[in-house]
């Protein structure tokens, strides 16, 4: 064992902590984690926790999540790490989407919004204030077809990829707003209209990739993450949350060759023999990957030295609004 993989699990020893790690974590971080899952799965799994710390190895919405669900935790990042996706929607951007549907015609009372995971505490506030949900990649289709019995239409934040995904599947009908135009008479047609964001990783896999690998190996199976392009997942012969390719993989026999879709570290460790990178670039979750032993090492001494590193703390409206969004997802039981 490493000097400082000692040194990490002796003070971890001493502390009240929980070390929390997504799937995307460098592997000597992901050994050391007492939680791993996916967002969902992490979401849920720190409710019945009862350290009075968790120290959370991932991305920034990830640790706001799990504060806001538990707001007298204390939630400590080794990283103020964000996810490029969660970033490139705030509460004006928010505000502004509304708008655009408004100017299109689609009354306030006729738009429920559906953020996923992956948006900032701001952002799944301004969604629960307006009577909407969280979901994540493993209950998106769940929670879509739900929320549309409402009869309202669905305002998807921030990922383009995933609301067109769920759409396709379940043969509705989505559009991307522009932000950059006004109101436009197309959106009142579309059942599920999509923020113009996406994920920087996932956009690297094309469907081209899949023909390489298809070629290559006629017998292989493809899947990939629905943070993907519409194109690459209408090629997939699976397509899931990180949990669920998991899942997948482990129920193939090991000779059946399989190519995936998504972050490299998980991708590494499924397992040894016939197992490729979707992708003719290195996917990799750069913030994801931030995380290092030296950094889960600083911060629980911090939290022993009585001044912990990167502790999230949020306003209390905005606590409290995000909080109706997560808990809605939860209550759902997707
Ligand atoms: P999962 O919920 O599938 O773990 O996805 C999180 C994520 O950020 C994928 O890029
Ligand atoms: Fe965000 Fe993409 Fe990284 Fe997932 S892989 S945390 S969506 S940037």
């Amino acid at each position: 064992m490493s000097n400082i993989v000692e040194k990490i699990q002796k003070l971890k020893n001493r502390l009240n902590v929980t070390i929390v790690a997504h799937f995307y974590q460098k592997d000597e971080v992901f050994q050391l984690a007492d939680i791993t899952g996916d967002s969902l799965e992490l979401a849920k799994k720190t409710i019945d926790n009862n350290s009075e710390f968790i120290v959370f190895c991932g991305v920034a919405f990830m640790g706001e999540s799990v504060k806001v669900l538990n707001p007298n935790k204390r939630v400590v990042m080794p990283k103020t790490a964000c996810c490029s996706m969660a970033k490139m929607i705030d509460g004006k951007y928010f505000d502004k989407s509304v708008e655009i549907l408004k100017q299109s015609g689609i009354t306030i009372e006729n738009i429920l919004p559906v953020t996923y995971i992956n948006s900032s505490a701001e952002v799944k506030a301004k969604v629960g204030e307006m009577g909407g949900l969280v979901c994540t990649s493993s209950n998106a289709e769940k929670i879509i077809s739900n929320s549309l019995k409402s009869g309202k239409k669905i305002l998807f934040v921030p990922d383009r990829c995933l609301g067109q995904n769920v759409a396709n599947k379940m043969g509705l009908k989505s559009e991307v707003i522009n932000l950059n135009q006004g109101g436009n008479s197309k959106y009142l047609e579309a059942d599920i209209l999509c923020y113009d964001g996406f994920c920087s990783v996932h956009q690297l896999f094309t469907p081209e990739d899949i023909d390489f690998f298809r070629e290559k190996y006629p017998d292989i199976l493809v899947a990939t993450h629905p943070e993907c392009d519409p194109a690459v997942v209408a090629k997939s012969d699976f397509v899931g949350s990180t949990s669920q390719i998991i899942k997948f993989v482990k129920n193939l026999p090991l000779e059946q060759k399989i190519v995936i879709g998504t972050e490299f570290n998980l991708v590494n460790r499924l397992r040894e023999k016939n197992t490729f990178v979707l992708s003719s670039t290195k996917p990799e979750c750069s913030t994801m990957n931030e995380t290092t032993l030296e950094d889960l090492y600083n911060t629980l001494k911090s939290i022993e030295d009585g001044n912990p590193f990167y502790e999230i703390t949020l306003d209390m409206d905005i606590q409290k609004n995000a909080k109706l969004a997560l808990e809605r997802m939860i209550e759902a039981k997707f």
